[in-house]
């Protein structure tokens, strides 16, 4: 199995060897420590050895549930918010085919009346089933969304039938999620205490959707697993993605790179990036620290973005992902008349075209004052997608360290609940 790799060779004309190199032996400190389950985060790094310590007969277990519930339904409707959806979205958008989508819906992930109300029109005529996330158990979206959807899931089939359609996975004893899914009889799969919200994807908060959409979450377990083992404590830093990944980042935010973009140029990435998005900022962005992250989608933000990435003021770096898998089979052909004046490229494939626009873009932004970061992705599959995954968790969790800040408590995200349960009333 082909690994990603990680070119850091643009970063030079910015930061120098010396500047760079003087983190190193902090970063592989804080691997070590994330590497630690009693380290310095304690009793919130049980993503750190998840992928080794899930079992065969767990993943069998989740496949066995999601088989048993894809012969009952044709639809599978994944009510969660925030960590509790971004990964399951992202990882499923980057496997399934761009026209051929999986039977997955999502509710839960906005208060959007008009969003719910078609969503319950759209599956008035469809046999659907439900997967409920929430590792809390009480966040007003998805509650509101999923007890909408039970409603009509039992109107539609009965309250018996509906328990043998509804998945719930939730924390092991807190929430009303719990509760219910107790006295209901659910079936119920834990979220490990050790792990947030965004760093669950890997738990069956994502496996359960990922396994029912029909992807292989063995394969995607062991790119986690490989990538685990990249950054175990006897990686030196030249191999070890994450820490570079992580120095990387943070000597540019040292020179003033306060804006990181995550840019692809393969559509079934964009959502990868939204959840790198919720990873990094909500674990960084605190007491007045923290890169912002930001994305965009190549070629098309080119003309859009691109204008300012260009010339806009120099305080933003790209990490880009860079797909080598090439198709080569749309070929453009020569044209007798060229009115389109295309002859130029006569023989050449589109994904040349692509590679062209990509590498001519890094180099238009070099120049223009814009360092970057190169994923390579040999293929999206779910081994590689696995390794991305493990991957920015890691690096994430060592970034924050670097700028001191605690990566997995959200504090922000109470003020706008307290507003909103006061206006609505809530005791
Ligand atoms: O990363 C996090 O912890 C958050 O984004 C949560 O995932 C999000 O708020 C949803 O929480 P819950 O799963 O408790 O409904």
């Amino acid at each position: 199995m082909e690994n990603i790799q990680l070119n850091l060779e643009n970063i030079f004309n910015f930061v120098s060897e010396d500047e760079f190199n003087s983190l190193k032996n902090k970063s592989l400190e804080f691997n070590n420590n994330l590497n630690n389950p009693n380290g310095k985060y304690k009793g919130y790094t049980g993503w750190a050895d998840l992928p080794k310590k899930t079992t065969e007969d767990f993943l069998d277990k989740i496949q066995s549930v999601t088989n048993k519930l894809q012969q009952k339904v044709d639809i599978l409707v994944v009510v969660g918010i925030g960590g509790s959806y971004l990964g399951v979205k992202a990882v499923v958008s980057a496997l399934s085919g761009n026209f051929d989508q999986p039977k997955i819906i999502f509710a839960g992930i906005n208060l959007s009346e008009e969003y719910l109300l078609e969503l319950t029109e759209y599956l008035n005529d469809k046999t659907f089933g439900i997967c409920v996330i929430s590792k809390s158990g009480t966040t007003t979206e998805p509650a509101i969304s999923f007890r909408v959807l039970k409603d009509l899931l039992v109107e539609k089939v009965g309250e018996q039938e509906a328990v043998n359609r509804i998945v719930a996975v939730t924390d092991k004893e807190k929430g009303a999620l719990v509760k219910m899914s107790e006295k209901l009889g659910f079936e119920t799969f834990v979220i490990p205490d050790d792990i947030g919200g965004r760093f669950s994807v890997l738990t069956p908060v994502g496996l359960v959707p990922i396994a029912f959409a029909g992807f292989d979450i063995k394969k995607l377990m062991s790119g986690a697993i490989s990538m685990m083992e990249n950054s175990s404590d006897n990686i030196p830093f030249e191999e070890n993605l994450a820490v570079q990944y992580a120095v990387a980042r943070n000597i540019l935010l040292k020179k003033g790179f306060l804006i990181e973009i995550l840019a692809n140029y393969n559509p079934k990435l964009h959502f990868f990036a939204e959840w790198w998005k919720q990873l990094y900022g909500e674990s960084e962005g605190k007491e007045g620290k923290g890169i912002f992250p930001a994305s965009v989608d190549f070629t098309s933000d080119l003309h859009s973005m691109g204008q300012y990435i260009q010339d806009g003021p120099r305080f933003l770096f790209e990490t880009i992902f860079n797909v080598k898998k090439h198709f080569d089979k749309i070929i453009i052909n020569e044209d007798e008349e060229n009115l389109d004046g295309l002859n130029y490229l006569k023989g050449k494939s589109l994904e040349h075209v692509n590679q062209k626009a990509m590498e001519g873009t890094l180099e238009a932004h070099l120049s223009g004052g814009v360092p970057n970061i190169i994923i390579d992705i040999p293929e999206i599959n779910e081994f590689t997608v696995g390794q991305l995954i493990y991957f920015f968790e890691k690096a994430c969790g060592i970034s924050a360290m670097f700028i001191d800040v605690h990566p997995f408590v959200q504090p922000g995200v109470e003020a706008y609940k307290s507003n909103m349960f006061r206006l609505l009333g809530k005791k």
